[in-house]
């Protein structure tokens, strides 16, 4: 008797998903690891009811116990916080048949799974959505050009104008989203050639240099000599800069200057990184939204974001590709003071 119960013991904690086996009452005979993680009060002899309380997984478990086969079925939890599990019933066999009946019950943990979907749909039905836009204005005009504007040459380079305006917003939302997914792809390969993260600040303000000047903004740049060397992907860590810097130009605009510098961060307590920091002086961001900024297609005010022809997967990019560096994003920032961005790296070892 006591060989196989323990036998039945080793087999429920070769499970990895919770596992409680009742007899008839019903009262909780065994369970694994893994049930007593979820439930810590479980013990054995205690009434079922105890534990659980899901009236669904109650009825499954008396039908079985009354002699129906396996029974499946889902159970949602709201307190403390709201969980999504399967469940299956299934009879035990018991090689003495006076034994009383006995049922094991197996949960899966669907809430991961779940919110994963959502993640997908609203993924989906976003990029569906910036796409839809202007793709509805191309459709638009195009109709408009072959039917009253025919003949209108001045209004056909108007109405090209926008459409390749439209056509490039499209080409770039799509670019974005590839290589969105392909650094997602390679989040845990830790990329390690050397880069100089100077060099990399120099060359995105150079080359931003006309969007500042056309949004009069005076953009500094303080890089210390000799450069400093990271860790990295060096086209990864201009997309960063880029995004960052851009960034500050456009929505920080009304401070009329942007600080951009590369420098040692001493203080930080997993030894000196590299840092990079991206500095406006306008509006800034409310607290509230912070958290948010790296999420997809998050914007703060999305008609003022959308003018300026944001899609909301700049800070998306970068908190990945900083994570694939192993480095860390921090943005500090008081509403009507600026905003800073700050980009810690790891040196690259000597
Ligand atoms: N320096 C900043 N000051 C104020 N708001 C900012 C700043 N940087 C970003 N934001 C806010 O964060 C939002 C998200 O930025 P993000 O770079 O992810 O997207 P975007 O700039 O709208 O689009 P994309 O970068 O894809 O062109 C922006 O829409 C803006 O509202
Ligand atoms: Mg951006």
């Amino acid at each position: 008797m006591d060989t196989t119960r323990a036998l039945a013991q080793s087999l429920i904690e070769a499970v990895d998903d919770p596992v409680l086996v009742v007899d008839d009452g019903p009262r909780v005979s065994a369970f694994n690891a893994a049930a007593h993680k979820l439930w810590p009060s479980a013990a054995a002899g205690k009434p079922l009811t105890f534990i659980v309380r899901s009236p669904d997984v109650l009825d499954a478990v008396e039908r079985v116990l009354g002699g129906e086969r396996r029974i499946a079925g889902t159970w949602s939890e709201r307190v403390p916080v709201e969980r999504l599990f399967a469940f299956t019933v299934s009879p035990v066999a018991s090689v003495d048949p006076a034994a009383p009946a006995r049922a094991a019950i197996v949960f899966r943990d669907l809430t991961e799974a779940r919110r994963l979907d959502m993640m997908r749909v609203d993924f989906i039905a976003n990029a569906s959505h910036e796409l839809r836009t202007p793709l509805a204005s191309v459709l638009g005009f195009i109709e408009t050009l072959e039917g009253p504007a025919r003949e209108d040459l001045a209004v056909r380079d108007r109405f090209l104008a926008i459409m390749k305006g439209q056509a490039q917003r499209m080409a770039r939302l799509i670019e974005d989203l590839l290589s969105l997914s392909r650094v997602e792809m390679n989040e845990h390969r830790r990329p390690d050639s050397p880069v100089e993260l100077s060099l990399i600040a120099r060359q995105i303000v150079e080359t931003l240099r006309p969007l500042a000047e056309e949004r009069g903004v005076a953009v500094t740049c303080t890089v210390p000599d000799p450069d400093i060397v990271v860790a990295g992907a060096r086209d990864e860590l201009l997309r960063v800069a880029e995004n960052l810097v851009e960034n500050a130009i456009k929505y920080g605009q009304s401070g009329k200057r942007v600080d951009v510098t590369v420098d040692i961060d001493e203080a930080d307590p997993a030894g000196p990184q590299a840092r990079l920091s991206v500095r406006d002086y306008g509006p800034g961001i409310a607290a509230v939204h912070q958290p948010r900024l790296t999420e997809r297609f998050y914007r703060v005010d999305s008609g003022d974001s959308r003018d300026k022809g944001g899609t909301g997967l700049g800070l998306a990019l970068v908190k990945h590709i900083v994570n694939r560096h192993r480095g860390r994003l921090t943005i500090e920032s008081r509403p009507g003071e600026g905003a800073c961005f700050r980009v810690t790296l790891p040196l690259l070892p000597s």
